[in-house]
């Protein structure tokens, strides 16, 4: 399997090393190792057919802050200078264009290629327009790491509850906005703890997009689409975020034992991102970075998960994951 890695920040990266981690799992279960032919960042390329080496080329970004010598203007003559079979677009998100990484992602399938994406944008601007390309031009598409990091959450749906009826998700799916509410428990002011989770790496490029409740928008439209099976967009969703919710808003909570929390929510009629007082104790009274979600079910009933919404290593094993999937099926 030669793999094209559209995308060399942290997540990019940290695939390239998970890769590499996994080179006897590999070795054992196909006999055989998946080679990256082509890695692109923002501005620059390198590709080779025989196969880059995923750490040196970590260690390259890490020090020249380039992948690659050459340079690009647009990604889809780089995609097409080399034979790939599996495109792994996490570049930067772009949730109100769908950005480089729709381009990407499009292309890709246009073209034939099995795509494994966690980049939210295209997904929550154009997933039904992506599902259909890919059925058209018989492409895996996966894209597990895109709601909720490592938490497994959507193969965990699509595939080990196979055969319900899923009523319900809700659950904390952005970090950055949890991690706040956490420190406003506590009493810290809302943009120290914003700057906090800056800091940690957690929040997005722009955090308005945590704060507002975009970026859990975002997930609640990749679940409604992909679990749901529902046909919504960005703009179905009625979305609040965290940054009117004052000190005293926290403190009236607290004295009647409960928290304010980010919840995004979707069932068949329910598309929604809002902050909900949950009282303490209960699982989505979840403190720090974590995500949680809560999926209700007619026959198992009530099933919850919680992992790392985000993260070098983290999001990088959802990446993998996906990756083994597609590979159990092409090999
Ligand atoms: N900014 C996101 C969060 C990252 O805080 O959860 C993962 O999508």
């Amino acid at each position: 399997m030669r793999l094209f890695i559209c995308g060399f920040g942290t997540v990019g990266q940290g695939f390239a090393e998970v890769l590499e981690s996994r080179k006897a799992f590999f070795e054992q279960r196909y006999g055989t190792q998946p080679v990256i032919v082509g890695i692109m960042d923002s501005k620059t390329y390198a590709v080779d057919e025989k196969g880059l080496d995923p750490l040196a080329m970590v260690e390259r970004k890490g020090t020249t802050r380039k992948v690659g010598d050459r340079e690009y203007t647009d990604s889809v003559k780089v995609l097409d200078s080399v034979d790939y079979d599996l495109l792994v677009e996490v570049s930067p998100t772009d949730i109100k264009t769908g950005g480089v990484g729709l381009i990407n992602i499009t292309h890709a399938l246009e073209t034939g290629k099995d795509v494994i994406t966690v980049n939210k944008g295209p997904l929550a601007l154009k997933f039904q327009e992506l599902i259909a390309l890919a059925k058209a031009n018989r492409c895996k598409f996966r894209f597990e790491g895109s709601v909720g990091g490592a938490m497994p959450i959507i193969n965990l749906c699509r595939e080990n509850l196979m055969g319900e009826e899923i009523q319900s998700v809700r659950g904390i799916l952005n970090g950055t906005c949890n991690f706040i509410l956490s420190k406003m428990d506590k009493g810290q002011p809302f943009e120290q703890a914003l700057r906090e989770a800056q800091e940690m790496g957690y929040a997005e490029t722009d955090p308005t997009n945590d704060i507002e409740g975009y970026d859990t928008a975002c997930k609640v439209v990749i679940l409604a689409n992909s679990v749901f099976g529902r046909n919504v967009t960005f703009s179905d969703v009625k979305i609040t975020g965290i940054t009117s919710i004052t000190e005293e808003a926290i403190s009236m909570a607290a004295s009647r034992n409960m928290v304010i929390r980010l919840i995004g929510e979707v069932s068949e009629t329910a598309l929604e991102v809002s902050p909900r007082l949950i009282p303490k104790g209960h699982p989505l009274a979840l403190t720090g970075t974590l995500n949680i979600a809560q999926i209700t079910t007619d026959l198992a009933g009530p099933v919850t998960v919680s992992g790392r919404g985000a993260g070098r290593k983290e999001t990088a094993s959802a990446i993998l994951s996906d990756l083994i999937s597609i590979m159990d099926e092409r090999l």
